[in-house]
């Protein structure tokens, strides 16, 4: 296996098909989404950068919740599916794995980071130049899967980053890094990040009616993911 994802679009193949999964199911409607928003707090009148936004469930919201929205993904489909969802933001083709030149330095009020940083080959790069675009008392906010939950189903070294292939119930082919929590907390330091928060969360009481068995499990299990707000560290140039 070589420990490397790559920069092959993989969710082009079924950006559609998440759309119609994540839109109302449990792990995004209810557990993601929520825990985000949260950390993300009032939105009204800022500028947000939703980074690797997908087909735009979260940028509808923050659009919504008055935010003005930049928004862009790796995958073609996912960006016409933000188009369509969100005509009022500001969506383009765009991989993480290239600095983000059509961005200033300092012109966006938070980042929006979710569920895409077990994507990306170089994320230290990657986090620095969100960093950089981000306004000196900007936030980023960050989920990921929850890495105990990754090391219980894959086992081996917990501590050792490495490069998995997993297919989801639908299917869904995935190659993504395993990485430890300290891990990413470093990668945030190397970054420039101070961490603020940090959340396990736990599904909102909606989550029971679609599946009470997953809804307990999480209350009870740190499986799903985490999610984390930082902030432009002071002390580091940007
Ligand atoms: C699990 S989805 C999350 C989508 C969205 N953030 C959400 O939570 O609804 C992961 C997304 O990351 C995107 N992605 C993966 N690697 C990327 C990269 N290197 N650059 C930009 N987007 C990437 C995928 O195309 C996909 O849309």
């Amino acid at each position: 296996m070589v420990d490397e994802v790559g920069n092959q679009p993989q969710y082009e193949a079924f950006a559609d098909e998440f759309l119609d999964h994540a839109r109302d199911g449990l792990f995004n409607a209810h557990y993601d989404r929520p825990a985000c928003m949260a950390l993300l707090g009032d939105v009204a009148d800022v500028t947000v950068l939703d980074a690797a936004c997908g087909p735009g469930l979260y940028a509808h919201e923050l659009s919504r919740r008055g935010a003005r929205v930049i928004g862009f993904d790796q995958s073609p489909r996912m960006v016409e599916l933000a188009r369509q969802r969100v005509p009022e933001g500001d969506f383009r083709v765009h991989d993480l794995c290239h600095s983000l030149e059509w961005l200033e330095d300092r012109s966006v009020d938070r980042v929006l980071f979710a569920l895409a940083v077990e994507y990306v080959d170089d994320r230290i790069a990657a986090l620095r130049e969100l960093r950089r675009v981000l306004r000196p008392d900007g936030a980023l906010v960050l989920s990921r899967l929850h890495p105990t939950g990754d090391w219980i189903r894959h086992g081996g070294n917990y501590f050792e980053p490495r490069v998995i292939e997993e297919t989801w119930s639908r299917g869904w082919r995935v190659r993504y890094w395993l990485t430890s929590l300290e891990q990413t907390c470093e990668e945030l330091h190397q970054a420039g990040f101070l961490i603020e928060r940090l959340l396990e969360p736990r599904p909102t009481a909606a989550a029971a009616a679609i599946s009470r068995e997953q809804h307990d499990r999480l209350h009870r299990e740190p499986t799903g993911f985490l999610a984390i707000r930082a902030v432009p560290d002071p002390r580091t140039g940007a």
